[in-house]
């Protein structure tokens, strides 16, 4: 893996997050959607980002892999601001980004589609390894068209693409869309596994039970903010509350 290449000013007493956001704001046309996004991921954790549709989750992910622009705030990665970086250049310091639908390419095999992937500069061979080493079911399907995969099969697939690049640190939005609850926790199974092995992990989620299974700290998206952070039994006692009515003024 490329690091980036910027020497720290001073040598700090700890070590920096790998990532933090510090009161990020972004929008779309002039519509502002971030309005002060903070976040801290320490090396080798796991975040879940929890919050209803429309919250700001999926665009926080695109500012941190630079793909979307943030208006103001700092995006600092291993201690250095990155703000502006292009996104191929913060790919290959280890940002990689799994986008919601997944975005592998249907009609061609399981295998040519890691193929894609060398040009992250690693071989055919060692990006199969890497795949089939987190994913066997891959090794099994590897001569069969993307497209004819099932829905969990193609989350693994587009996880496996990731992990060709050697990631830092992997950005999951939505793993668990339109996918079996059984499904769903192998695949946070594999998550927790990559976590255990250094790399960090943030993982957009709006079903929060199993991700807070495998999470180490929990942040809630509410309209462009983290409204909440925490440690999962924090942030689940918090939406228990929420569903069963904490929010009613009696309950306060
Ligand atoms: N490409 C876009 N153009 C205009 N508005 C967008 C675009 N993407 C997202 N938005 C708006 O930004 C807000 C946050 O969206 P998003 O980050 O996708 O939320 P989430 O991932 O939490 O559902 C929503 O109001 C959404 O409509
Ligand atoms: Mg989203």
């Amino acid at each position: 893996m490329t690091v980036l290449r910027l020497e720290p000013r001073e040598p700090a007493a700890i070590d920096p997050p790998l990532l933090e956001l510090r009161r990020i704001r972004a929008g779309y046309d002039g519509i502002e959607v971030l309005h002060g996004f903070d976040l801290t991921v320490a090396a080798g954790s796991v975040v879940a980002l929890l919050g209803p549709n429309g919250a700001g989750k999926t665009t926080a992910l695109k500012v941190i892999a630079g793909q979307h622009p943030a208006s103001s705030g700092d995006v600092l990665l291993f201690g250095h601001r990155v703000n502006g970086t292009a996104p191929d250049r913060l790919a290959r310091s280890g940002v990689c980004v799994i986008p919601e639908g997944r975005g592998v390419f249907p009609n061609l095999t399981v295998r040519e589609n890691l193929w894609m992937m060398t040009y992250a500069g690693c071989s055919r061979g060692d990006v199969e390894a890497i795949a089939y080493h987190r994913f066997p079911r891959l090794a099994e399907r590897r001569d069969q068209a993307a497209g004819t995969l099932s829905g969990g099969e193609q989350q693994m697939l587009a996880m496996a693409r990731g992990l060709a690049t050697r990631p830092a640190l992997l950005l999951l939005d939505e793993l668990s869309m339109g996918l079996a609850p059984l499904v769903v926790e192998d695949l946070y199974a594999v998550v927790a596994g990559i976590a255990a092995d250094g790399v960090s992990v943030v993982v957009v989620e709006q079903f929060a039970d199993v991700v807070l299974k495998v999470a180490d700290r929990a942040a809630v998206v509410v309209h462009g903010r983290v409204a909440h952070e925490g440690t999962p039994a924090h942030v689940q006692a918090l939406l228990a509350e929420a569903y069963l009515g904490g929010t009613h003024e009696g309950k306060r």
